[in-house]
């Protein structure tokens, strides 16, 4: 694989051990900003934050626009209930991310990056300040400064546009994700015709997904795009404890809209699940039992947005909070049938109409929830209690 060419993550890698393997290799080929661009454009690499951006665009708008100083923000916000990836990469490979972010300062001319990271993450903190070191002794970062910013734990400060708050100042520049920038000394280092040989045409290169522990082998697991959701689940995460029936999947996060239990031959690419009416997001796979009530995951998963609301924008704070509210009522029996009619039309109404994408993000998992277990909630309608 690309990010854990050994398999699993097992043992933490020294700076040594990561240039004997190859490393650094990609930052000494001293290529030009626009080779690197040239490189990372043609091996289709898209953002693994979220969105799925190709990042060789966004890199090419950052080194166009003509304002200085720029800068790179790696984002290791990670605060997606149940994403331990950008985690797991920097404890275990913190010189992959700190290349990754150096070959993306060089490539967008950038003199200041910055690691913002998860500010409960500890380990990682101290692991990418003795790379930082390292890297610095080894005379690796040239005039590049490198600061570790802590990142407060809510949700929303993980967003690029936050991420930016944080750190001070608006200037032009790239936000990425961990993983992807994880994935460019690779890149770099082989080309863009090997990274292409992993994943598919659209979606090149593996993705860490993060198992819950709802299943048999939970934890965070690399495989090629296009690998489909049945082998994950089965192969990979063997299934649900206790050999729980499986009647639902939420593919990408809490944002993300949900499948059923016949949906497992999707493959995991962002245009496959987007046919699938769903998304990949970053990767946080949350497989359902059949004794899941779905009126009450769907309460959990609305309350979540609402708290992590910064509150802010008006139409987000009373968004998250009215469709809370409204699933509460239907999850105590105090609503009737009509309240169904009431979802689609509260989305469409504020749909980008916040700062931020998080007012957008309740919608697809409650009105998926909603279309898709209809009978569960009419239950609750009814009873005021579960009907699985
Ligand atoms: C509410 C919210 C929270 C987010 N949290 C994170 C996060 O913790 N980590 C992250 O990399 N991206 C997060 N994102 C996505 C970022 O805004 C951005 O798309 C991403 O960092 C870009 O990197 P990429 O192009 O490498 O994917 C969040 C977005 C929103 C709307």
């Amino acid at each position: 694989m690309i990010l854990f060419p050994q398999g699993r993550p097992t043992q933490r890698e020294t700076f040594d051990e990561y240039c004997a393997a190859g490393g650094y290799d990609a930052l000494k080929k001293s290529l030009s900003p626009t080779a690197i661009l040239r490189e990372i454009s043609a091996s289709g690499l898209r953002g693994r934050g979220g969105a799925g951006f190709p990042a060789g665009r966004k890199w090419a708008v950052a080194a166009e626009t003509p304002a200085t100083p720029r800068y790179v923000v790696c984002n290791a916000g990670e605060d997606e209930p149940g994403s331990l990836k950008d985690r797991i990469l920097i404890a275990h490979r913190p010189h992959l991310v700190l290349e990754g972010t150096i070959l993306a300062a060089r490539a967008i001319q950038a003199g200041h990056a910055y690691i913002y990271l998860n500010e409960t993450y500890d380990d990682c903190f101290n692991r990418m300040d003795e790379a930082v070191r390292e890297a610095t002794a080894a005379g690796l970062l040239g005039s590049l400064a490198v600061t570790i910013h802590r990142a407060p734990t809510v949700y929303v400060a993980g967003e690029d546009s936050a991420a930016i708050e944080v750190v001070g100042g608006k200037p032009p520049l790239p936000r990425q994700n961990v993983e992807t920038l994880a994935n460019v000394p690779p890149i770099i280092r082989n080309g863009a015709s090997w990274f292409r040989t992993h994943g598919t045409p659209d979606s090149p290169g593996t993705m860490l997904f993060c198992l819950g522990d709802e299943m048999n082998r939970p934890g965070a697991y690399e495989l090629p795009l296009g690998t489909s959701l049945r082998y994950l689940y089965e192969n990979v995460g063997n299934g649900l404890k206790n050999g729980a029936e499986l009647k639902a999947i939420l593919p990408g996060g809490p944002s993300c809209a949900f499948l059923t239990n016949d949906q497992l031959d999707v493959p995991l690419d962002q245009e496959s699940l987007k046919k699938a009416g769903s998304t990949l997001g970053c990767g946080v796979m949350r497989f359902y039992s059949k004794e899941t009530c779905m009126v009450e995951e769907t309460l959990r998963i609305a309350q979540f947005f609402a708290r992590e609301s910064c509150g802010q924008c008006p139409a987000c704070r009373m968004e998250t909070n009215m469709l809370s509210v409204m699933l509460e009522r239907i999850q105590q029996g105090k609503a009737d049938a009509a309240l169904f009619d009431q979802f689609q039309k509260i989305v469409d109404f504020n749909r980008g109409k916040g700062y931020c994408a998080l007012i957008n993000m309740p919608g697809p998992p409650i009105l998926s929830a909603i279309r898709l277990f209809r009978e569960e909630f009419e239950h609750h309608i009814r009873q005021g209690t579960c009907g699985v």
